[in-house]
Parts: C-alpha cells; structure tokens; sequence
C-alpha cells in the first residue's frame, strides 16, 4: 500500500471552542517498532472528544493535535514488533487522542498495536465506528465495576444516547432485566434494544414508577445523563447495590448524597472513565465487543455523516445536542 507523504486532518493548535479546529494537512505519522499505520474510513463525535479538545478534561495533547478517539480502517504497515495484523486486514481501536496518543480524524492514525483489535469480517466500517465507545464504556461499568450478573435489575438512566443504548444492549447479553429513563421519542428505541421498563424522564413521579417497578430494589444504578440524583435513588436500591458514576462533568449542582442509605443497605459508588482503561481492561472489552458485533447484536442510530473537513461542524451538533443519534465521519 504507497503510504502518501502528507494527509488530510482535523487537529487543533491549542485547547479551546470549536473554532481551534482546524482542517488540512500534516506529515503523514510513520508507525514505531510495536505500533500499526491505520488507514481510517470511519470515526465517530464523542462527548470526550469536546473535553479534551475545550481542555475541561486534562490529558497530554501533543500540538499539532489530531482530535477524535475511536477509528475504524485498514492496516497500512505495521512495525516489526507487531507479530499480528497483516497489510488490509479491517481493524478497530477505541483509545485514541488521550494521554499523548494521537486522535482518530486524519487520514491516517498511529495506533499501539496492543490497542488494535480485528474487525469482524462483513461489519460496516460506519456502524462500527457508531457504538465503539459507548459499547466499551458499558463493558467497563457493567463487567469490570459493578460486575453485573444474570438475573440482577439494572436501572439506566438515559437509555436513549450512545452510551445508555450501549448499556441495555450488554446488560440484556449479560441476562439482566434492564429498566430505563429516556424521552418519549426514544421510548421504542430502548424497547428494540431489550429494556423492559421505559419511563420518561420527564415524569415527575419517575422514581415513584422504578420503585413499583421493581419493589425488591435496583441491584445496579447506572446515570448516563449527568443528573447524579443519588438524594432520589439511593432509597430505590438493594442491598449491596453498585451505584455508576461517569458522566456530569459540567454539572453545577453537586448533589447531595443519603449517606444512611448508602451504607445501610452497603451500596457502592464506582466512578470511572474509559479514558483511564488499562490495555488489559479494553482487550477484554474488545473481545465481547467483537463477538456482539459478528453477531449483528450492537445497533447505534447514526445521525449524521459528517467528512473529516467538517469536524467543527461535527463538534458544534454535538455540543448544541443538534443530531438525534450518532455523528458519524469519514475521510
Ligand atoms: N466516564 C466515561 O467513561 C464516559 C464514557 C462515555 C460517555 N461518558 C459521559 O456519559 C454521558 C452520556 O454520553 P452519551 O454519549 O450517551 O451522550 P448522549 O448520546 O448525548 O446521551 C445522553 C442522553 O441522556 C438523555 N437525558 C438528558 N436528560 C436526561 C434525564 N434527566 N434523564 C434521563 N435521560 C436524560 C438525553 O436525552 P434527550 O435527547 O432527550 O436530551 C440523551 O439521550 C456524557 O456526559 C458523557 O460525557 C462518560
């Protein structure tokens, strides 16, 4: 494969708006020793793409800055310390542009050969590319954190977004019985996807509705839409609970937390990020994550397909919630 000396790129000269995005070209980035050339045909916006790139979330971001995390391609060359992988195999990653890496927008991306993973033959790059991240965040808080089992209850909270769709998806492969919080336009969406219950999460009696719905208590809270109301659900939850803490980084309102029904009943909180997942953690992802997706068994809602040159765009929808499923780009 003639691997051109220069390539087409979204990156940014600085942390800040959208506007710091800038389109065009740099030096096609050569793979080292254990790393593999990717030749990407699709991506994918994520909420973390617009923290790192505004700076609300501190990570090392070498400048030029490619932005973007997750890439689907093709593999371009490899260095000689990468025994697997062969020039055109179809691959995936979903740990680029944190701690020094380099991101997914350009035509070509550098990726550590231990965070390479096989794309299942006949998968769509597109559809691939739309549930990477919420599908590895899932596994991480369900498998690694709250250790999910068969037969528990699951409460998700905004089941109708990338990473809450992602969630009921694994928790039903899982064999839990899964219960959600979504707007009313994203009721049967959450159905498709396998929850049982979906309440509107406009509801005022919403909590009133989990606690009919599952009287026993929650065994696993999940809030994906950044509220935290740990004062409405710790009441909601069994004993030995495992409470979710991953998103509201922009939150303003701390919440408060019921520490009597936090330690009576010997809940945990487990906060994490995916940005911090070992290589270890992210392979074992990867493995689930490629056995549902040979199996046509992860569906994401692409609502855009944006190209690389438009990456501010593709910031700017996510940013003002503007697009209605995933934002999808390609080169
Ligand atoms: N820590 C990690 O590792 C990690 C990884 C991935 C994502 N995240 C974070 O997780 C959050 C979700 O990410 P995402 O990609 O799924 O975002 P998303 O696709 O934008 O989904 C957010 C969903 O929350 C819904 N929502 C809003 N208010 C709600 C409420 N009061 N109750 C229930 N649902 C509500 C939204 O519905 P409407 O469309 O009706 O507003 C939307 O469907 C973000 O904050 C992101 O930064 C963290």
């Amino acid at each position: 494969m003639a691997i051109p000396q220069t390539m087409h790129a979204a990156f940014i000269r600085a942390t800040g708006g959208s506007d710091q995005i800038e389109y065009g070209e740099l030096p096609t980035p050569r793979p080292g020793p254990t790393d593999v050339l990717v030749k990407m045909e699709a991506s994918e916006a994520n909420h973390v793409d617009l923290f790192v790139r505004s700076g609300a979330y501190k990570t090392h971001t070498p400048f030029p800055f490619v932005i973007g995390r997750d890439i689907v391609g093709t593999v371009a060359e490899k260095g000689p310390g990468v025994a697997r992988f062969a020039v055109g195999d179809r691959v995936w990653c979903n740990s680029l542009g944190h701690h020094g890496r380099q991101g997914a927008w350009s035509e070509y991306a550098v990726v550590p050969g231990d965070r390479l993973y096989p794309l299942p033959d006949g998968v769509d790059a597109k559809a691939a590319a739309a549930v990477l991240h919420g599908v590895g965040t899932a596994h991480i808080g369900l498998v690694r954190e709250a250790r999910l089992a068969a037969g528990e209850t699951l409460f998700i909270e905004g089941g109708g977004g990338a990473v809450g769709g992602a969630v009921i998806q694994m928790a039903r492969d899982i064999g839990a019985r899964v219960i959600t919080s979504a707007g009313p336009k994203d009721e049967d969406w959450c159905r498709s996807l396998g929850a049982e219950i979906v309440l509107d999460y406009h509801r005022k009696d919403l909590y009133e509705q989990v606690r009919a719905a599952v009287p026993e208590g929650v065994d696993v809270w999940w809030d994906a839409s950044g509220h935290n109301r740990f004062a409405e659900c710790l009441p909601l939850l069994a004993m030995h609970a495992r409470v979710l803490v991953m998103s509201g980084l922009k939150g303003s309102t701390p919440p408060t937390l019921p520490v009597g029904a936090l330690y009576t009943h010997e809940i945990t909180l487990h906060g994490f990020a995916i940005s911090n997942a070992s290589v270890s953690d992210l392979g074992a992802a990867a493995q689930t994550i490629n056995r549902l997706l040979a199996a046509g068994k992860l569906r994401a809602r692409i609502g855009a397909t944006l190209r690389l040159a438009e990456a501010a765009k593709a910031h700017q929808m996510l940013e003002s919630g503007q697009a209605r499923g995933r934002i999808v780009l390609v080169p």
